[in-house]
């Protein structure tokens, strides 16, 4: 049990992202999208990463599953319905951008595109549940990748403006918490989701991956700004994946190299959008790549703009917690978030293999709040499991609940440490197709919806045992976690 009451206003919630729910990917003059052409199934990154892979559609080969998603652009009134019935105080969610610029670089946006999110948005306010919205969140137009090559070409600041200047001048007065980009040092693993390179398009050169970083900050940083010109009380927060990261054992070369691994993968984005400005290790950072940073396109200007629009918050999932070793070569090796590694002996896996630790989040939280002194907003979390639906179309989820609870003692745990967090909005409140493997069959919801791997299914909603446990979490404020 936690020992200190949460925040009065702290926000509970879910978290979903558009591509991998809403379906209709060609409704109302959407244009496609990256996820629309990712086929289902694990071997998708390996697909998207062989290096003739062309980014268009093979529909006669294989199936894609983000088409489909959950169907919530027909069903999210029920949805959301849903979310107030557990007593949502906040539904984190993201816009597609190729249903308001179809093709990322039109003169004008989408009316149709924006309409369905006026919608959603009033449909969210009518039950007092406060929207939280991610800009970009894996969902890059397809036309940005084939026509301009993704992140790495600047004009994508342009591009990523314009959209960011539409969506946050119609919405200011009715959404006040926003994130730039979802998971934007995911790239580190797999840049094709946030930068929209693959092998196939020069993921393999490092150079474009920083490039498509900076790029990234400055779009980022023009967003702040034009979201606080619009309303200085706005708060417009980073998304990063945070995995904490331990060394094996005590030997101080296993220590240095789980220092350098979070530099790496844990704080290199946001020490930029936080802090405003690149960290004293990035020079030593480029040289393990052969790099340095007279190889890279950028002006004073950007810099002075990055330094002038921080980002107000951190939002950053947590799943699993990760362990570095350089001695040795023999380890038992696991899977994960967007990365694998090697096994800690000390914990148990998910159905995916994702080393499920509680304990780390409490330290990503600590490590966060000493680092950077900002509020915390854990925007994902949650475990993706193999759930059964039984003849009452129910599903006893009792795994999920002990997950969840562990990780909000945690958050407990952590603000008894005097880390200020503002919210925590588990992932795939409602099941959706994986990011990672397009399954379906992979679930976090708190509601089961009646959809395969294939698409087939009757799409009908069903509440699982998690969503009565999670509705009395939030009435009790997190107190009541039995
Ligand atoms: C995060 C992403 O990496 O993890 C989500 O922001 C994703 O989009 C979530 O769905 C869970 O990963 P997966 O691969 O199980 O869907």
């Amino acid at each position: 049990m936690t020992t200190k009451q949460f925040p009065e206003n702290f926000l509970w919630g879910g978290a979903t992202a558009a591509n991998q729910l809403e379906g209709a990917y060609q409704e109302d003059g959407k244009g496609l999208s990256l996820p629309d052409i990712l086929p289902g199934g694990k071997e998708r990154f390996a697909i998207v990463n062989q290096d003739d892979f062309d980014f268009a559609l093979h529909e006669d080969k294989y199936f894609y599953p983000n088409h489909i998603g959950i169907d919530h652009y027909h069903h999210f009134k029920e949805d959301i319905a849903l979310f107030a019935e557990m007593g949502f105080k906040c539904y984190r969610f993201s816009i597609a951008w190729s249903r308001i610029f179809p093709n990322g670089d039109d003169q004008q946006p989408n009316e149709a595109g924006l309409k369905f999110y006026d919608a959603l948005i009033d449909e969210c306010l009518k039950y007092h549940i406060e929207p939280v919205i991610t800009i970009s969140h894996y969902e890059l137009p397809l036309h940005l990748i084939t026509e301009y090559g993704g992140w790495k070409n600047k004009k994508l600041i342009d591009f990523y403006e314009k959209y960011a200047q539409t969506v946050l001048t119609r919405y200011h007065d009715k959404v006040k918490y926003w994130m730039t980009f979802n998971e934007i040092n995911s790239a580190v693993h797999f840049p094709i989701m946030s930068q929209g390179l693959s092998d196939a398009n020069g993921a393999k050169d490092k150079k474009n991956i920083f490039q498509a970083w900076h790029n990234q900050f400055v779009a980022s940083a023009k967003a702040v700004k034009i979201g606080h010109e619009l309303d200085s009380h706005l708060q417009i927060g980073c998304m990063i994946l945070y995995a904490t990261t331990y060394s094996y054992d005590a030997n101080p070369v296993n220590q240095v190299a789980a220092m350098k691994t979070n530099q790496e993968n844990n704080f290199f984005c946001a020490d930029v959008q936080v802090r405003g400005h690149y960290p004293a290790y990035t020079s030593s950072l480029l040289a393990k790549y052969n790099l340095q940073p007279s190889d890279f396109d950028y002006t004073q200007a950007e810099l002075d703009l990055i330094a002038q629009y921080p980002v107000d918050y951190i939002g950053f999932s947590y799943y699993m917690s990760a362990v570095e070793e350089v001695t040795q070569t023999d380890h038992d090796t696991v899977n994960g978030n967007l990365m694998g590694g090697v096994r800690n002996p000390f914990l148990q896996t998910s159905d995916w293999g994702w080393q499920i630790d509680p304990a780390g989040l409490r330290i990503a939280l600590n490590q966060l709040y000493n680092r950077y002194q900002k509020p915390l907003f854990i925007v994902e979390n949650g475990l993706g499991a193999h759930d059964e639906l039984d003849a009452n179309n129910y599903v006893a989820d009792d795994y999920r609940i002990d997950y969840l609870r562990k990780h909000i003692q945690a958050i407990g745990q952590a603000l008894d440490d005097g880390v200020d967090v503002m919210g925590y909005t588990p992932w795939g409140c409602i099941d959706l197709v994986s990011a990672s493997t397009g399954e379906m069959s992979k679930r976090y919801g708190f509601i089961y919806v009646d959809a395969d791997d294939h698409g087939q299914g009757t799409f009908n909603r069903y509440k699982k045992k998690s969503f009565n446990w999670y509705k009395q979490v939030i009435a009790s404020n997190g107190s009541n976690l039995d």
